[in-house]
């Protein structure tokens, strides 16, 4: 038999027993003194953490990401110079779904990647769509609360998910991948990544540039059907972190080559729409995709919790030569993330191994919940000082920036010739999908709109999609309008608005 350590309290103290706790006698009561069961006991209650708000189901790996091009024309960022090699984490997830819910529910995936630089940490923290459902923070909590669930009966509603979007038609364009087959991916290592925002790059001379990020998969693309989803979510709902899990185990290494777009600084200004709506896509013809890199998925985790769980991820995790934008989507996010890890893993998430950098932390923040590292007694903890603390440098942190109005208003951004929420989920579903996508992509929707109840909703459902494309438009009225309805659509349709 192999020699096994002894069993100890949380603080190395061997125990007498791991079966039986202290009683009075054989048959008698339980010893309130029988610190190691007391304590047992306590830890078990406190192994979970709050999941997270949204994107709760998911799974991760680490990997590498290696720069194959030289893009430094554009950016000054050491994760992206000629030939460099950066250890990454990756997580995927669904939206809308909980930690335990199925994978191959209906739902846009989260795409998250973790550059451990030697700048510092730098995040993408993205989907397997180019584009989002609303182009103002605000919203958020809305949007999520009606795609969640019914506060009294704990369902989700068809009602208040069409409800929301249609009464929030900037929507249009992402319900349009919803509803058509990117929202239900074979596995996560055959769909693309996206940063969706447009992001700043700068480059060593202190030029600005706008840019998209892009994960081609080397797998290329592929998606399941709706009745293949739902028999799936029957029979193993971890499908797509079963699917990851072993094919890195087998040494199937999943990998994407990341692709920017690239708009120069000074054509934003005048482009015919607003070209930090997250509702929109640039037109490849005229900001084509340049290669960076490729990121390949190489390395399991070894503890579930401690790497993926509490895995923290965020826009506000940027880099020396990478910078924001004028999207108010991603100014709110950059706030949002930090705070939520604050809450959900503590605060001092960023001390734990899988959220700390590989480069070198120097600052005056102390103290709070699970602090782990610490400043030598001799630093000063103050700035600024006279004792050799840290002290910030604007040229080591190349930022970027961007020229305002200054007013302070509440208003939608200026509309441009161009700008309009309809137009681009017409020619998704018009000039992008072949005619099989296009039935696929009418049956889910008459399926999705035909668990709808009220018929206000409906009726906006349908002038929804009739902006969207007119024959789609009247194609679902004839579908809702007909005997027997859309029944089987409906029970083909599984997910996000079921
Ligand atoms: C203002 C809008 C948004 C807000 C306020 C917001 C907020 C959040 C919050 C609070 C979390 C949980 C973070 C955690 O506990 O670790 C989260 C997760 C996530 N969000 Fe957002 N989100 C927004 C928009 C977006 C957009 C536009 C995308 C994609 C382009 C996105 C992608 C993700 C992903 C992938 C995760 C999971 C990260 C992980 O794998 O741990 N979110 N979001």
């Amino acid at each position: 038999m192999t020699e096994r350590p002894a069993t100890t309290t949380q603080t190395g103290t061997p125990v007498a027993s791991d079966a039986h706790s202290l009683t009075t006698g054989q048959d008698g009561v339980t010893a309130l003194h029988d610190r190691y069961l007391v304590e047992k006991l306590a830890q078990f209650n406190r192994e979970r953490v709050p999941e997270r708000v949204v994107h709760a189901k998911g799974g991760g790996a680490f990997g590498t990401f290696e720069v194959t091009e030289d893009v430094s024309r554009y950016t000054r960022a050491a994760v992206f110079q000629p030939g460099a090699t950066t250890e990454t984490l990756q997580r995927f997830s669904s939206v809308a779904g909980e930690m335990g819910s199925p994978d191959t529910w209906r739902d846009v995936r989260g795409f998250s990647v973790k550059f451990y630089t030697s700048e510092g940490n730098y995040d993408i923290v993205g989907n397997n769509t180019p584009v989002f459902f609303i182009r103002d923070g605000i919203k958020f909590p809305d949007f999520i609360h009606s795609q969640k669930r019914l506060p009294g009966s704990g369902l989700r509603d068809a009602d208040m998910q069409w409800d929301f979007w249609t009464l929030s038609p900037e929507s249009a364009h992402q319900v349009t991948y919803l509803m058509g087959d990117r929202g239900l991916p074979t596995s996560w290592r055959e769909m693309p990544g996206y940063g969706s925002h447009t992001y700043q790059w700068i480059n060593a001379e202190g030029e600005r540039f706008w840019v998209k990020y892009h994960f081609k998969s080397l797998r290329g693309n592929s998606e399941m059907t709706g009745s293949a989803a739902e028999a799936i979510a029957g029979a193993d709902a971890d499908h797509y972190r079963r699917d990851l899990y072993e094919a890195i185990a087998e040494g199937d290494f999943p990998a994407w080559d990341l692709y920017v777009q690239v708009m120069p600084y000074e054509d934003a200004k005048t482009y015919r729409f607003n070209p930090f709506d997250l509702t929109k896509v640039w037109p490849h013809a005229d900001y084509p995709l340049i290669k960076v890199g490729t990121h390949t998925l190489n390395r399991n985790p070894e503890n579930f919790f401690a790497e993926i769980e509490q895995a923290a991820f965020s826009p506000a995790n940027l880099v020396p030569g990478i910078d924001a934008s004028p999207d108010k989507m991603l100014m709110a996010r950059i706030f949002s993330y930090p705070d939520a890890q604050r809450y959900r893993v503590g605060t001092n998430y960023n001390q734990l191994p899988v959220n700390a950098p590989k480069a070198a932390v120097h600052n005056y923040s102390q103290d709070g919940s699970q602090r782990h590292h610490f400043n030598p007694s001799t630093a000063p903890v103050y700035a600024p000082n006279s004792f050799g603390g840290p002290a910030a440098d604007p040229a080591l942190a190349g930022e970027g920036g961007w020229e305002t109005d200054g007013e302070l208003v509440r208003a939608a951004a200026t509309l441009r010739s161009d700008d309009s929420d309809f137009g681009q989920a017409g020619t998704l579903y018009r000039d992008v999908y072949d005619d099989a996508a296009k039935a696929r992509f009418l049956e889910t929707v008459t399926g999705a709109v035909g668990g709808v109840t009220s018929l206000e909703i409906r009726e906006r459902a349908i002038w929804y999609w009739t902006q969207v494309d007119a024959d789609l438009g009247a194609r679902l009225r004839a579908n809702l309008e007909a005997p027997g309805e859309s029944a089987d659509a409906a029970a083909e349709y599984v997910g996000v608005a079921d």
